[in-house]
């Protein structure tokens, strides 16, 4: 047989009469013929060392000095390779797809016994996939690979962003206005900075902007900051390698900045970047490149940023808490989620959507306002904007009597602070007054927490993270406050 490499010095190691037996097969006329049809075929000793290769196998594996690797740990010519575990276990692997850059081979992977039926070696032979005899595994291994790219479409389904600037309920000339900007910022594929008031809708609109862009369909990726403790958000953005860290994922971690590639990166509370990761971030937004952690591999991105914060940015790099520079980066155009207060003639629609909504959750048949809910309503000032009127309608819907809610529904949670309606009947101030006297401890404890995290948070003009520090308590049991307590 033509043997493209011979046994070099260290492959000695086998008593003579193993390496001759094995030289023996490798030399059968019609192991050769064989050998010849298959794209790689390789022959390993009981220690799983490369004892010989057939002519193409080296090609096919781009080494340079085929001679070197024999004597070597299989593994160290082919990492993935399972030769080792068939000479051990002495168990044949009989049919094996692998995947070679951009084509697929058929492996057979066989023990070799000598007379004593003794393992002493094993041998790997590999197949290209267009071999007739092999297509319906070839195609079965094909399907699964359909089926598996297709559960990740679903997958990416899960990632794509609900609403649409239709769907952002509004009339008002405020909201209208704000949609109008929105959808001519989402075709320019420009940074966009949302800015307003905590539960304006702000999340809402990054959804729009990217459903409205060119981007539409790629992920909608959002990575809330303030949620995510400080020194996790460097992996969060953009990933870590195997083992980078302690506690690391043994896989590694995607990043965001991955998963959003082509899409949308939506930056929740920017405000709360802390001032390391600005610079990091600054360096991918100018140069499109990024590292995982605990790799030195670049690799590019190509994602829309959204930003959105409820502080006044301005204000933070004036005080020197945001870099400048990113600032601009982000800000290219901005965009003012109004405050409810100013578009209360937004009130009796978002109360319908709400409503409707609400009652479909929980099951329930429709309700709708009283004109004397309604007016309720209107008299408050909404410092949580559509978010608190969400809670305050749940709230009222779980404690309504009747179909049609009524002004004492919406008292009983608003408060009669609130509620300074001058022709407001005595008899219900009377009954809601009574309602929040008295009340179940966890209820009144919930009301205390709310309290002192809202003063906490006017205290430090909105940055969650100094509001935390200024309860003692970290910011993500913070941010969990604010979810349960519905703040
Ligand atoms: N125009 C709207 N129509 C219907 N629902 C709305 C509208 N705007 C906001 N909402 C609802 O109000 C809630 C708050 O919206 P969103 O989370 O987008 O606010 P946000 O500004 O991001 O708040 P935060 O600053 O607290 O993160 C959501 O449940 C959202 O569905
Ligand atoms: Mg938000």
């Amino acid at each position: 047989m033509r043997q493209s490499t011979s046994p070099g010095p260290r492959a000695h190691h086998l008593l003579p009469d193993e390496l001759a037996h094995l030289h023996e097969v490798a030399n059968r006329s019609l192991f050769t013929q064989f050998a010849e049809l298959c794209e790689g075929a390789l022959i390993v000793d009981r220690q799983a060392r490369v004892v010989w290769m057939n002519e193409k196998y080296p090609l096919r594996l781009g080494l340079r000095d085929p001679a070197a690797a024999i004597g070597q740990p299989v593994e160290a010519m082919l990492p993935n390779s399972q030769m080792r575990e068939v000479v051990e276990s002495g168990r044949p692997i009989m049919l094996d797809i692998m995947d070679f850059g951009s084509e697929s081979f058929v492996v057979l992977r066989l023990p070799l016994r000598n007379e004593q039926d003794e393992v002493i070696g094993g041998i790997g032979l590999m197949l290209l996939d267009d071999a007739k005899g092999l297509a319906p595994l070839v195609s079965r291994y094909h399907q699964l690979h359909r089926e598996l790219a297709d559960t990740r479409s679903k997958l990416a389904e899960a990632r794509r962003a609900k609403y649409t600037l239709a769907s952002i309920v509004g009339h008002s000339h405020a909201c209208l206005e704000v949609k109008s900007q929105a959808r001519r910022a989402a075709r320019t594929g420009a940074a966009v900075l949302i800015q307003g008031e905590t539960g304006t809708g702000k999340e809402l609109l990054a959804q729009a902007i990217h459903n409205a862009s060119l981007r539409a369909d790629k992920p909608f990726v959002a990575v809330n900051i303030a949620a995510v403790p400080e020194s996790l958000l460097e992996s969060e953005f953009f990933g870590a390698a195997p083992g980078a860290y302690t506690g690391a994922d043994r896989k590694g971690r995607e990043g965001k900045f991955r998963l959003a590639d082509g899409g949308t990166l939506f930056l929740d509370e920017i405000g709360d970047m802390p001032t390391a990761l600005q610079a990091k971030l600054l360096r991918v937004l100018q140069e499109g490149e990024y590292e995982a952690l605990g790799s030195d591999r670049l690799l590019s991105t190509d994602v829309r940023i959204v930003a959105a914060t409820s502080r006044d940015l301005s204000k933070e790099v004036q005080e020197g808490r945001f870099r400048a520079d990113l600032y601009y980066r982000l800000n290219v155009v901005t965009l003012t989620m109004p405050p409810l207060r100013e578009r209360m003639d937004d009130l009796p629609l978002l109360c319908e959507y709400l409503l409707d909504a609400l009652c479909q959750r929980m099951g329930m048949v429709a309700h709708e306002l009283s004109a004397g809910a309604l007016e309720a309503l209107r008299q408050h000032r909404w410092p949580g904007n559509i978010r608190e009127l969400q809670n305050v309608l749940e709230r009222a819907l779980m404690m309504a009597d009747t179909d049609v809610l009524q002004a004492g529904d919406i008292r009983r949670i608003l408060g009669p602070s609130t509620t300074a309606a001058p022709d407001a009947p005595t008899e219900e101030a009377e009954e809601a007054a009574a309602a929040v006297a008295v009340k179940p401890l966890s209820a009144a404890i919930a009301e205390a927490e709310r309290q002192a995290i809202r003063d906490a948070l006017r205290a430090c003009d909105g940055n969650k993270a100094r509001a935390a520090s200024l309860l003692g308590i970290s910011r993500t049991s913070f941010y969990e406050k604010l979810s349960t307590l519905q703040i």
